[in-house]
């Protein structure tokens, strides 16, 4: 196999297609072909996996972004405690797994249970079900140094080994752009659909225009679009005031045709929150109408 830079599989041409079960290509016929937009990654057979035995995950929604720190995990945050409040059970599966973030923000600490079934997830204060690496790992800042058909492999276990019991939703924290993790969770978990997380850096470089094409490619909906610090809340009155002009969110919502969630501004009381992990008690609005489309019952 030459054309193993396509592949992406990081073994150096030691895949030649058998190894396709942690490749991530999919069917061994990685050989050669190319991922670009105009491929037909999207039109391979899905290979879902099989959801652990003793869980019942009615809807998975999937958080993405086309660049890093436009505040996908904050906004991954948000909804669980969003639905959380709205008295479902909730989950989160934290498929960031270089750069996990969601323990911090919950205040979530210690090991997973290891039972004869799988893996119990921990719980956060107001009964948020989170798994992440970073609670696997003896410790807690080690890096993770994998190559991304492992990084793929990880998050299929967290749907496949760990016992989520009964979800109403689970959101899946994705790591920045289209990238072998986004590609395994849409190819292999039953998602729903994607939301969108966009920042104004991110607007002006047009690089979530790659995000949703992506999406659009592996023919899985995007339920909505959220702006993230477009906006800022005065630290002392409180007055929420642009810093880029209006509109960009939704402009770019109309122009894919997008359902535009809304936006969230910066919040110092936010990232104070998530640094000390009670992402919990930050009281957001964002989410209180959103009923995402396709809802399993
Ligand atoms: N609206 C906001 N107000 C205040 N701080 C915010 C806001 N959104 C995000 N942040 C802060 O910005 C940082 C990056 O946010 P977050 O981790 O949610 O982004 P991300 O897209 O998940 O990043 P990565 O791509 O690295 O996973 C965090 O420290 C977070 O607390
Ligand atoms: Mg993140
Ligand atoms: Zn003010």
């Amino acid at each position: 196999m030459e054309n193993d830079s396509n592949c992406g599989c990081g073994t150096n041409g030691s895949c030649k297609g058998e190894q396709n079960s942690t490749c991530g290509c999919t069917n061994g016929s990685c050989e050669g072909e190319q991922k670009t937009a105009s491929s037909d990654e999207g039109k391979h057979p899905p290979e879902m996996l099989a959801l652990n035995e003793f869980s019942n995950v009615k809807n998975v929604i999937a958080i993405m972004s086309g660049k890093g720190g436009v505040g996908k995990s904050s906004v991954t945050s948000l909804l669980a405690c969003g639905f959380r409040k709205k008295g479902f059970e909730v989950g989160v599966l934290d498929a960031d797994i270089t750069g996990p973030s969601l323990p911090k923000m919950f205040g979530v600490k210690g090991n997973p249970e290891q039972v004869a079934f799988g893996l119990l997830p921990l719980e956060s204060s107001s009964g948020i079900k989170v798994m992440s690496v970073n609670l696997l790992m003896p410790v807690e800042d080690d890096p993770v140094i994998w190559r991304g058909p492992l990084l793929g492999k990880m998050v299929g276990q967290f749907w496949t080994d760990v016992v989520w019991t009964d979800l109403d939703y689970l959101f899946v924290d994705l790591p920045p752009g289209t990238g072998d993790v986004p590609l395994t969770v849409m190819q292999s978990l039953p998602l729903n659909g994607l939301i969108i997380v966009t920042s104004p850096q991110e607007l002006a470089a047009m690089i979530v225009n790659k995000a949703i094409k992506m999406a659009k490619l592996m023919d899985i909906p995007i339920l909505g679009l959220v702006e993230n610090m477009s906006a800022a809340v005065c630290p002392k009155c409180g007055e929420e005031f642009q810093l880029f002009g209006p509109g960009h969110g939704k402009e770019i919502s109309e122009r894919f045709n997008i359902p535009f969630l809304g936006s969230l501004p910066i919040d110092p009381r936010l990232s104070t929150l998530c640094d000390q992990g009670r992402v919990e008690d930050y009281e957001s609005s964002l989410f209180t109408d959103f009923i995402p489309q396709q809802i399993r019952e």
